[in-house]
Parts: structure tokens; sequence; C-alpha cells
């Protein structure tokens, strides 16, 4: 398996869309360009929040997305929605809606919200919202390290207004997190952790 093979899920069946670049547009020496070991991926992945005023390239976002799409789901119903913020106002929205944080104003800003309507499993409904926070927080969990591989850096939002941010989107789906991605201004090292057994409960 290359890096490059996510690119059947990114363009099957997708012939016409005019949102990303076609197949034969998908850059070549990708596998060159990525950082694929996972784990340098996540120890080297630092939250910044000083963006360069630098587009990201569609094709870096659409790896993205299918990265996104391969996160497990409950049940596999995926339940969860990304909205892919452009519009400056609703940018500008998100921001207020995010505590007035300004670099919501990223470059690339994504909303992830739950969908538990998608889940259709026999349990009680708390349970099956939980699901759907759990599949939208893995997504964008696993979007958030396919911008680190790709070179890119993020910030994970949490701290929302959900009525705001739903009124900011004109949707009925409550957002989990808005991850806002772009190119760093300058390398973050790490932030330290505290130590593996104290973190780690034996029983
Ligand atoms: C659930 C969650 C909520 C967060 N909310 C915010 C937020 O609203 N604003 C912000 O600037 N950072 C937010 N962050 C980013 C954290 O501040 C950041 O991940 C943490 O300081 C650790 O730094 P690191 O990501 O560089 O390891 C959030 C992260 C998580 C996981």
């Amino acid at each position: 398996m290359y890096p490059s093979d996510i690119f059947s899920r990114m363009y099957a069946d997708e012939k016409d869309t005019k949102l990303y670049p076609k197949k034969e547009e998908a850059p070549s020496g990708v596998d060159d360009i990525l950082q694929t070991n996972l784990f340098n991926v996540m120890l080297n992945r630092r939250s910044q929040r000083k963006f360069e005023d630098r587009e990201i390239e569609d094709w870096k976002l659409e790896m993205i997305f299918a990265a996104a799409d391969t996160a497990p789901t409950a049940g596999g119903f995926q339940g969860f929605e990304i909205y892919h913020v452009k519009n400056p106002d609703v940018k500008l929205k998100l921001i207020q809606a995010a505590n007035n944080q300004p670099y919501v104003n990223a470059p690339v800003v994504l909303v992830f919200c739950m969908n538990p309507s998608r889940i259709k499993m026999n349990f009680p409904h708390h349970i099956i919202k939980k699901f759907s926070v759990q599949d939208a927080t893995l997504a964008a969990a696993y979007a958030q390290l396919a911008a680190h591989a790709l070179g890119l850096t993020s910030v994970w939002i949490g701290m929302i207004d959900e009525q705001k941010a739903m009124q900011a989107l004109v949707t009925d789906f409550v957002p989990g997190c808005i991850l806002c991605l772009g190119y760093s201004q300058k390398m973050l090292h790490p932030k330290p952790k505290r130590k593996l057994t104290d973190l780690i409960h034996e029983i």
C-alpha cells in the first residue's frame, strides 16, 4: 500500500466533480511528499494558530477528506457530516460562535457535525447521539493527522456555541468541533506530556 492509494477513494465514481481535481490531475510523486511514518506524524503534530496567507492545494484537501472517511464509525453508518466553509462571511460568523477566536478565519475551515439520524441501530437515543459524537470526533482526528502528514498545520476548536454555529452553517446538525487548517507561519515543537506511567492505569 502506498499513500497515493487513497486516490482510489478520492476519485471513485466522481468523474464529473467540479470541486476537486480530476484523477488525471492527481499530483505525481505524492509518495515522496508525504510523511508516511504514522508515529512520526503523531509525535510531531502540534497545534498552530498562525497560518500563512496561502491556499491549500485541492488535492491535499481531498486527501484529508478521504482520510477522515477512513475513520471507524459506529456500525459503519458514518454518523457525521463535514462542512467545508469557504464563504468569508460564514467564517466570520464562526469566529463569533467560537468565542471570538480569530484563527477560526483560517485558510481552510472544516466543521465536523454529528448526524445521529444516519445511525440505524436499535439502541436508546442517548447512545446513538453519543455514537455520532464519537464518529465526528474520530473523523476530525483522522483529518488532523492527515493534514500534518501533508505538511500542513492545524488547530482543533472545541469551544463552540452550538446554536450560533448552526445558524452560521444554516444546518440542523450539531457541530462537534471546527478544524482550522493552513500552512504554518513557523514550526513549533510538540508540547510536553505527562509520563506514560501516570497516564496508564493498570488494574
Ligand atoms: C476537545 C478539544 C477542544 C479544543 N478546543 C480548542 C479551542 O477552542 N481553541 C483552541 O485554541 N484550541 C483548542 N484545542 C486545542 C488544544 O488547546 C491543544 O490541542 C492542546 O493545547 C495541546 O496542544 P497540541 O495540540 O499542540 O498538542 C482543543 C483541543 C481539543 C482536543
